[in-house]
């Protein structure tokens, strides 16, 4: 019975992720399907076919389907991530008519649909292997709602179509401040029993911290402006060699989503460019999180003292949400579960503390750190996507954590962990600082 119940909401989850990501593409002006709006990227069609591709992939042997497209399979199979430079060049016409594409992915879900009713919710440890697959198709396109989301936030303006809009929050002005967090323990990841996980998310390990004080919210537009004026970006002395090496490349002198238009500052949101709403968070690449830190006096923190900040107790014992253990269902609790396509006020959530005193750590950005992604002990590829988490342990892309507003709430767990390069200036990314 318990079981079943498992399988209809496995269901439910497979079609409410397909109606979040068809939503996006539905924003996409019809001529517009084959632009590239993030150079490192594929263009947008190849994600039309690529989440079905995906699915199909990963659930077409295991649910004893046959292939009648592989040219398709293989070519929406993987997306790309080039380090340094090594941009795709491909044409519009390299791909297939939006169309045959659109065909493929019927046939797609149809059979797939029909074979997950079908194989119902399995036995023992093949139920269990089928609903981890299930969970990893899931949250695969669940994850893609969100970079799709980055993508399509560089899109000309004029190539989206608008949905409704949404009321922005009202908040007291900010006064930011730092909170103290005694020593103690961190538990990263998580135990492999009971629940889904993504591989880099295992083992448990719990790790030790000193003593630290970190920024009770996010760093704001309003606070990171003071760095800019400040000569934060001319100041060699913030930044790493790599760094100073990239922002000099590409002349990088503010936050890639702010404009500057008339001597003022203005913020590319998803549908607009409005006044630079200064009390919202910056979202900037890590390098640049990392130079105003410096420039602070202060450091990003690292995944352990994020997760002590977020999770840990003045007693020792830690929570699941920063809150408490309350699943993220409610508004009052943060800016995530794709309610919005733009940040709030940082002190919109005072409802979100922690029991250590910080504030909005979940959604409204995700949160930089300095940990270099890799595998935590005990690691172990998943069989049928070993490439998930293994190709990045490159010491190329650093671990984030929190959320952002297009996060889905089942990616709120404490164990999940999110990683990007540090140059790359798209993601709905911020950081708070410590002082150590
Ligand atoms: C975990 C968000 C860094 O988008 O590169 C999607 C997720 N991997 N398809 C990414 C992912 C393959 C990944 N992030």
């Amino acid at each position: 019975m318990r079981a079943t119940e498992k399988q209809t909401e496995l269901q439910f989850r497979i079609h409410s992720s397909r109606s979040e990501t068809d939503k996006l593409f539905g924003m996409v002006r019809p001529d517009s399907l084959y632009e590239r709006p993030i150079p490192e990227r594929h263009r947008i069609v190849f994600y039309v076919g690529h989440l079905e591709a995906f699915d199909w992939n990963l659930l077409r042997e295991p649910m004893g389907l046959a292939a009648f497209n592989p040219g398709f399979d293989r070519l929406f199979a993987f997306g790309i991530d080039p380090v340094d430079g090594g941009l795709p060049r491909d044409q519009p016409s390299d791909w297939p008519s939006i169309d045959e594409v659109r065909r493929y992915n019927a046939r797609i879900r149809q059979e797939l649909d029909q074979a997950i009713a079908k194989a119902g919710p399995g036995r023992g440890s093949q139920g269990e292997d089928r609903r981890v697959l299930l969970n990893v198709a899931v949250e695969h396109r669940l994850m893609h709602a969100e970079t799709l989301a980055y993508m399509l936030h560089q899109l000309p303006l004029d190539r989206k179509v608008k949905p409704a809009s949404v009321p922005c929050t009202q908040t007291a002005p900010v006064a930011p401040g730092m909170v103290e967090v005694p020593a103690g323990t961190a538990t990263l990841g998580i135990t492999r029993s009971g629940h889904f996980g993504w591989d880099n998310e295992f083992e448990e390990n719990v790790v030790e911290v000193p003593a630290f004080g970190i920024d009770r919210y996010k760093v704001t537009n309003r606070e990171f402006l003071r760095f800019m004026e400040a000569g934060g970006y001319q100041e060699r002395a913030n930044w790493t060699d790599a760094a100073w090496t990239w922002r000099t490349e590409h002349n990088v002198t503010q936050p890639g989503f702010w404009r500057r238009v008339d001597d003022r500052w203005r913020l590319r949101t998803m549908f607009d460019e409005i006044e630079l709403p200064l009390d919202w968070p910056v979202y900037v690449s890590h390098a640049e999180a990392a130079a105003y830190a410096r420039w602070a006096g202060k450091a990003l923190p690292t995944e352990a003292q994020w997760h002590r900040a977020a999770y840990g107790t003045p007693r020792g014992k830690e929570r699941p949400y920063p809150w408490g253990s309350k699943p993220p269902q409610s508004s009052s609790l943060g800016n995530f579960d794709f309610r919005s396509w733009d940040p709030a006020c940082v002190n919109a959530f005072p409802e979100s503390r922690s029991a250590l005193g910080a504030e909005d750590l979940l959604g409204n950005g995700w949160e930089w750190t300095s940990t270099v992604f890799q595998p935590f002990p005990g690691f172990e590829p998943f069989p049928f996507y070993p490439g998930y988490s293994a190709n990045f342990f490159d010491g190329q892309h650093f671990v984030m954590k929190g959320g952002s507003p297009r996060t889905a709430a089942c990616m709120l767990r404490r164990s999940f962990r999110n990683w990007f390069q540090p140059h790359y200036p798209y993601v709905y990314a911020g950081f708070r600082a410590v002082s150590n």
